[in-house]
């Protein structure tokens, strides 16, 4: 009797040793997903079986021996999740009444809480219904799945994280002279979208797009880049051309296409008098706003070819006359509000930090009187 049972049915464990070669052959997500579907559809010997997504509501990989329609298999899904009791992943379905053809007998639902989508297998046959083995077994395929997605998203990472360093240090390479403006241009902006209350996520664009600001200066010569000097009118032209430029390039990067409105208008002014595309106010993207701010601080902090790096007295003097001109305000005062978070290693790198903080403290309490009793040089 065991073995004419065990003939019956089929042997899940082969098929899903098998996933495993084909989820390290998958070219993309959705081909993870046919086979993993697939594989579990054959294990548990099901006559349908799909993945549904619960973000889109939709079916894919809906296959086996029998014709189901995807708008049947998506609100049955649908049914069956309402029913999955709170912190389960799986739920095996016996229908109470398998009256109707259009009905199954059983069902297996396997979901995970990382993930928005789920597998659901189904059986038309009553003498063939699921039991708890099918369960693991459609399980076991949705957690080879999610493995698979895990590595390949860890390896995307660390991918994208290797080609920022590599654009990050050659930007740096390029212009020796504003080595890690970049990364000290996305830190300013990371205080900054804190202090105006923005959401976390928003906080890893900005770092991100700080990084990649200047990316389009790649493109330039390099003897435009390290001229000494303030650049002519021509010069200026045609270094303006790094914003576009600079789209072109995160464009050309998928995963940072939506960090390209920051990069191509972090030039603009407030007032519409900037470049390259001349918008003025709300018009120019937040985060290009914000990335405005951070730039021009750390371009005043730091000493160029033809002059010093300026005080910090005169950086909010520039930042209060230009809120509203170049800035927009709001960016200003949140700037104003975390100023003392960005001057003092400016500082160390000169006269020191407590040095900066004890001339700051003489210059604020400076008096009148103060200023007339200090000693007179002349005889
Ligand atoms: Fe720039
Ligand atoms: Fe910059």
């Amino acid at each position: 009797m065991t073995d004419t049972l065990s003939n019956a049915m089929p042997d899940p464990w082969p098929v899903l040793e098998s996933l495993l070669l084909k989820l390290g052959d998958a070219t993309s997500t959705n081909q993870s997903v046919s086979y993993a579907v697939e594989s579990a559809r054959a294990a548990v010997n099901a006559d349908v079986a799909y993945w549904y997504s619960r973000n889109s509501g939709k079916v894919s990989a809906l296959g086996g021996p029998r014709e189901y329609a995807a708008d049947r298999a998506a609100s049955l899904a649908r049914q069956l999740l309402g029913r999955l009791p709170a912190g389960h992943e799986t739920l095996r379905w016996l229908n109470p009444d398998a009256m109707s053809d259009t009905i199954p007998d059983s069902a297996v639902i396997c979901s995970d809480a990382r993930t928005q989508g789920c597998i659901m297998a189904l059986n038309f046959d009553p003498s063939r219904r699921f039991d708890d083995s099918d369960t693991k077994a459609v399980r076991m395929a949705l957690k080879m799945l999610l493995a698979q997605r895990a590595q390949s998203q860890a390896s995307t990472k660390s991918l994208l994280l290797g080609l920022l360093h590599c654009l990050t240090t050659i930007i740096d390479a390029k212009d020796p002279y504003t080595a890690g403006h970049s990364e000290r241009v996305a830190r300013i902006a990371v205080l900054l979208v804190k202090a105006m209350g923005l959401s976390p996520a928003i906080e890893g664009d900005v770092f991100l797009a700080g990084l990649l600001h200047d990316v389009g200066k790649i493109g330039l010569p390099d003897d435009l880049l390290q001229r000494p000097g303030r650049l002519n009118a021509e010069e200026m032209e045609e270094m303006r051309k790094h914003t576009i430029l600079g789209d072109r390039i995160v464009a050309s990067i998928k995963p940072f296409d939506r960090l390209r409105p920051a990069v191509r208008n972090h030039h603009e002014h407030f007032n519409g008098k900037g470049y390259p595309d001349g918008l003025a106010g709300d018009k120019i993207p937040l985060l290009a706003r914000v990335l405005s701010v951070a730039d021009a601080c750390d371009a005043m902090m730091s000493p160029r070819r033809y002059r010093s790096a300026r005080s910090p007295y005169e950086i909010d003097a520039v930042f209060t006359a230009e809120a509203s001109q170049q800035f927009d305000p709001v960016v200003v005062r949140a700037f104003m509000a975390i100023r003392h978070q960005i001057y003092p290693p400016i500082y160390q790198k000169g006269i020191g930090e407590s040095a900066f903080h004890a001339i700051e403290s003489i210059v604020d309490n400076l008096t009148d009187n103060s200023m007339l009793s200090l000693p007179s040089l002349a005889k």
